[in-house]
């Protein structure tokens, strides 16, 4: 069959054959298909959805499409943890090194921002000299070393997925439930941890906007890990709100690491929530003693460690981490009660702001992103101070951010 015909058949909505699969996505792959193809492709699979068979079908050849990693040459237990998406998600950052802390063995493969939702390897590009791309051997290298590395899909882990990944972002297609399964799980199979974590973001500033999308996506993860004699463990949370008071690349590293110092507030519960869920499961303990476990390594300067030692061992100079040169105060309008601040809006202002792509391969500005300066349910007084943007121009978008704050009489 043709591309074309391949496509039209996507269309009409009807299921791909494992022949058809491989001849599109490894077409696209060895550059025989065109992004413009592919991109239609995409928004058919969007708009028609596909079947659980079409879904492992993609999940393969993405995972083939690289190497996998030999996970007997790590050392000791090997857990993974996986964000579907969301705004101010810096939890990886934080759960990495508390798993390292507690003797655990974390490698992941990640991406970067995908649509208005930040990527964890933009934000540890932002760290001058941070290398995301590492082979196999020093992958694993670093993981025993250290007990957390991160990288970026590579020609060795699943540039298949690399390459749509990179292509729906800027496409509009990031949200279909099977083409985020299919995306997170060949990263987490091709490195091989026996439990995966996946924070589930469901809200407005998440790929997946409802339960019932999420407990879909859910399920569908679960499948494709049994296919693969892996146990998945999904964990749904809200992201109609950013998480936490930092979002933009730069910044967001500076939050993982104030609550590796011990900030507390809703980002370091979320993160202790799912490092005890992974933690507990992973080790086959209770989970309240899982709970005392990682409040400990974070209290007592374990975690922190663990992830200096990371940004050290792939590169990173953190003392030379870069904020964007202009820093505006956003005040209040009105009063009242801080109702919502919207995730989405928040998103969308610091893609605006150039800490995201709006085309393939734009570059980053990683300095820019927004502080948020008061809390949900906070008594606001007219002129206080909302937020602070950090941005690289003298641009006004006060009315854009008042946006995304609603405050209430
Ligand atoms: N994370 C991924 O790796 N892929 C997606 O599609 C969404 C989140």
């Amino acid at each position: 069959m043709s591309i074309i015909d391949i496509i039209d058949k996507k269309r009409r909505g009807e299921e791909l054959s494992k022949a058809e699969l491989s001849e599109i996505f490894l077409g696209y792959q060895s550059e025989k298909v065109e992004d413009y193809q592919m991109s239609s492709l995409l928004m058919a699979i969007c708009i028609n959805g596909m079947t659980m068979e079409e879904t492992l079908t993609l999940t393969d050849l993405m995972l083939y499409s690289g190497q996998k990693m030999d996970s007997s040459k790590v050392e000791g237990l090997m857990v993974d943890k996986h964000s579907t998406g969301g705004v101010g998600d810096k939890t990886s950052l934080i759960i990495g090194p508390i798993m390292a802390a507690l003797g655990l063995k974390m490698g992941k493969l990640s991406g970067r921002g995908l649509g208005f939702t930040g990527g964890t390897i933009d934000k540890l590009e932002s760290i001058p000299g941070f290398r995301v791309a590492l082979t196999k051997e020093e992958f694993i290298y670093d993981l025993n070393k250290v007990g957390f590395t991160e990288c970026e899909q590579t020609p060795e882990f699943t540039p298949l997925d690399k390459k749509i990944y990179n292509l729906r972002s800027v496409t509009g297609t990031v949200s279909s439930i099977p083409l985020i399964a299919s995306s997170v799980m060949s990263k987490k199979l091709a490195v091989g941890a026996d439990f995966i974590l996946i924070d589930l973001k469901v809200g407005s500033g998440a790929l997946i906007q409802t339960k019932k999308e999420a407990v879909e996506l859910a399920s569908t993860l679960i499948e494709i890990g049994k296919a693969y004699n892996k146990i998945v463990i999904p964990v749904l949370t809200d992201m109609n709100r950013p998480l936490g008071d930092n979002v933009g690349n730069a910044l967001e590293i500076i939050e993982a690491m104030d609550v590796l110092k011990g900030k507390t507030g809703v980002l370091r519960d979320l993160v202790i929530e799912l490092s005890s869920t992974l933690y507990s499961r992973a080790k086959k303990i209770n989970l309240d003693v899982a709970k005392e476990e990682v409040k400990k390594c974070l209290d007592n300067g374990l975690a922190y460690e663990k992830f200096m030692e990371f940004v050290k061992m792939q590169g990173g100079d953190i003392d030379k981490l870069e904020l964007a040169s202009v820093m505006k105060p956003v005040y209040a309008s009105e009063e009242g009660r801080l109702k919502d601040i919207s995730a989405r809006e928040i998103g969308r202002l610091v893609l605006e702001l150039g800490g995201g792509r709006k085309k393939k391969g734009d570059a980053i500005d990683y300095g820019v992103g927004i502080v948020i300066n008061k809390h949900i349910d906070d008594n606001i007084v007219k002129g206080d101070i909302l937020c602070y943007l950090y941005q690289n121009d003298e641009l006004d978008r006060t009315d854009d951010v008042l946006k995304a704050f609603t405050i209430v009489k």
